[in-house]
């Protein structure tokens, strides 16, 4: 491991001036990243939805432009003005606006502030920990949020929707893991096996739902963990148990929610927002404790995470990503100079 920064590197950068979209791997220097007052040389990254959304372009999620998207990446230090890190010291970074505001985590090498930065814990190498990403960071958020507001394993099966993408995924693993009854809906109901392997006990296919029209349809599910928003969303909330909680994680479906007070007011069902991104810093330490000891996905690598690509593939892999094809987790493994 080399502890100097060289005078170049490679990065994935997204053009994006006059409307135009351009996206390429380019050779930068240090100086080309945005501010921040650590170097970590990128060992891995991951993709998720939103990272697709940025290198596709068919999303508006990067904030300046050239930007380097990749909202998660985990390396080791390389220099630090932070008193808090040393050179050598193993980090994480998922969400925090990295990837977005700022330089995120396909480059070889990434500047950022330390306040962003997570030990990685001893449980979790950097593989996992990129498997784990976002995605499972997002799902052990909700969980949480759900465990706190009163979610119990007796008050029926909890329901997840884009099953097979990678919140979906870790999200059966743990939530199974604490001794809920899972249920996954997913488009593609070729993936049963997978998702039986990783945690679900029923797979549904979202073609076959009957999603209803009224306030209040027949009560289906204890709670649910939602990546589509739109009309799936107000279908759950239509079919939620009394008391329920549905963690609004995603708009894969649509960014629209069309429902009526009915659910809250006569049956307690709660929607939890749950926004990863800016999560407060002692949950986020809290949660990623969680993610590499007691809440540790099973499977993480030989199922969830099985496949690896590098810089060079992301455009092509990103544009699976859009069309909604992939199954699971994405490690992004970066080649150094
Ligand atoms: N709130 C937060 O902090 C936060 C954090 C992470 C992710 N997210 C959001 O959560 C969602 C899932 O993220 P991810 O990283 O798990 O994405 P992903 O790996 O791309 O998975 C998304 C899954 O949604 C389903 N899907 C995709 N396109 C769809 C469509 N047009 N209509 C219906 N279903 C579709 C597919 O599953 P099936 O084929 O199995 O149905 C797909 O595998 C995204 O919207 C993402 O932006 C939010």
């Amino acid at each position: 491991m080399s502890d100097a920064i060289p005078a170049t590197f490679r990065a994935l950068r997204v053009h994006a001036e006059g409307g135009n979209h351009r996206v390429a791997l380019e050779t930068i220097g240090i100086d080309d990243l945005s501010p921040g007052n650590v170097v970590v040389r990128v060992a891995y990254s991951g993709i998720n939805y939103k990272d697709a959304l940025a290198v596709t372009g068919k999303g508006k999620i990067l904030r300046g432009s050239p930007r380097v998207p990749g909202i998660d990446l985990a390396g080791h230090v390389v220099s630090s003005q932070d008193a808090r890190y040393q050179p050598g010291d193993a980090v994480l970074v998922t969400g925090c606006n990295i990837g977005e505001q700022m330089d995120g985590g396909y480059s070889e090498y990434a500047r950022l502030p330390a306040d962003a930065l997570v030990r990685l814990p001893a449980g979790l190498t950097f593989e996992e920990a990129m498997a784990i990403g976002t995605a499972g960071f997002t799902a052990a958020l909700a969980l949480q949020r759900m465990l706190d507001n009163h979610q119990t394993t007796t008050m029926g099966t909890i329901l997840v929707t884009g099953a097979t993408g990678g919140v979906g995924g870790i999200a059966l693993s743990i939530f199974k893991a604490h001794g809920f009854k899972m249920a996954a809906l997913t488009g593609k109901p070729e993936a049963a096996e997978y998702l039986h392997s990783i945690g679900a006990d029923e797979v549904i296919d979202r073609e076959s739902v009957i999603m209803g029209s009224k306030p209040l349809e027949g009560a289906l599910w204890g709670g649910a963990v939602d990546n589509l928003g739109g009309d799936t969303l107000a279908w759950l909330t239509r079919t939620v148990k009394p008391w329920g909680n549905i963690a609004s994680i995603g708009l894969a479906q649509a960014h629209t929610l069309s429902t009526t007070v009915m659910p809250f007011l006569l049956r307690g069902v709660s929607i939890l927002g749950i926004h990863s991104v800016e999560c407060p810093r002692a949950w986020r330490l809290e949660l990623w404790k969680h993610l590499s000891t007691d809440w540790k996905p099973e499977g993480l690598l030989s199922k969830i995470a099985t496949r690896t690509v590098i810089l060079e593939d992301l455009t092509t892999v990103c544009e699976e990503y859009i069309t909604g094809s992939v199954t699971g987790r994405t490690l992004v493994q970066h080649r150094q100079p």
